[in-house]
């Protein structure tokens, strides 16, 4: 589902903020990422949604060449994909339903069904019962499950969360972590970065991509056993 050999990240300045890497990450796989602050976590996200094509070296994603992708792809490929923000990035004055229904636009069903749908992913993360509620009488946890629901609703093969857990206490962190692992299945990757390291064997990861100035160190497991890099934070 994602393949990516020698590619790199520089951005206009010259900043390289991925350098080389090769990754392989399996369909239904839960991957952690973390690392400090500017080690190029959202980078790699940014990569993965084709908001930049890699600078050198390839890399795929759903089958997509990044590399040589045109915008046509991209825009498909993306439909594909269920981004969740820290920031949440939702609308204001609009209610849950409306905001969940937001991230389906490019759906051509039926209004009725996508509203279904929309109120199925709500319930999903427990909010059903706040679907009409205008996103500013949530509390921040409420936020980024309907962030979540939105990135769900769509059925993407792939969520990408960017620190959902970021601006969220201890608690509520780890309801939304245990809530995104939960949505992992044979069918859906989800790739989550996070501070949150304490909570780090939630759900059944597959893999932990720890990020240093540009650089990736990336641990695997395969069934019970840890591969040669060894210790799986
Ligand atoms: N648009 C950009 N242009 C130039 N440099 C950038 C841009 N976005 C991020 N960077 C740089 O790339 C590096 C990685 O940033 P980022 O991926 O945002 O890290 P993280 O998400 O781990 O905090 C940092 O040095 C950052 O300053
Ligand atoms: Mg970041």
């Amino acid at each position: 589902m994602i393949e990516a050999h020698g590619a790199v990240l520089k951005y206009p300045d010259g900043t390289e903020a991925l350098h080389p890497f090769d990754l392989s990450i399996a369909k239904g796989d839960l991957v952690y990422v973390t690392g400090p602050s500017g080690s190029g976590k959202t980078s790699l996200l940014h990569l993965l949604l084709g908001m930049l094509p890699p600078s050198a070296g390839e890399l795929s994603v759903l089958g997509v060449q990044m590399s040589t992708a045109r915008a046509g792809e991209i825009r498909k490929l993306r439909r594909q994909i269920g981004p969740v923000f820290q920031e949440f990035r939702l609308t204001p004055g609009r209610s849950s339903l409306e905001n969940v229904m937001a991230g389906m636009r490019f759906l051509k069903a039926m209004d009725h069904s996508l509203k279904q749908r929309a109120l199925v992913a709500l319930d999903r993360v427990g909010l059903a019962m706040k679907a009409f509620v205008p996103i500013e009488h949530l509390s921040w946890g409420e936020r980024q499950r309907v962030a979540i629901a939105r990135a769900i609703a769509r059925k993407p093969l792939l969520i990408l969360a960017d620190e959902p857990t970021g601006t969220l206490d201890r608690q509520n962190a780890e309801n939304i972590l245990a809530l995104l692992t939960s949505l992992q299945d044979e069918q859906t990757t989800v790739i989550v970065t996070t501070h949150a390291t304490h909570l780090l064997d939630m759900g059944r990861p597959s893999a932990h991509i720890r990020m240093d100035g540009g650089m990736m160190t990336i641990s695997r497991r395969h069934g019970m056993t840890m591969d040669v890099n060894g210790g799986f934070a």
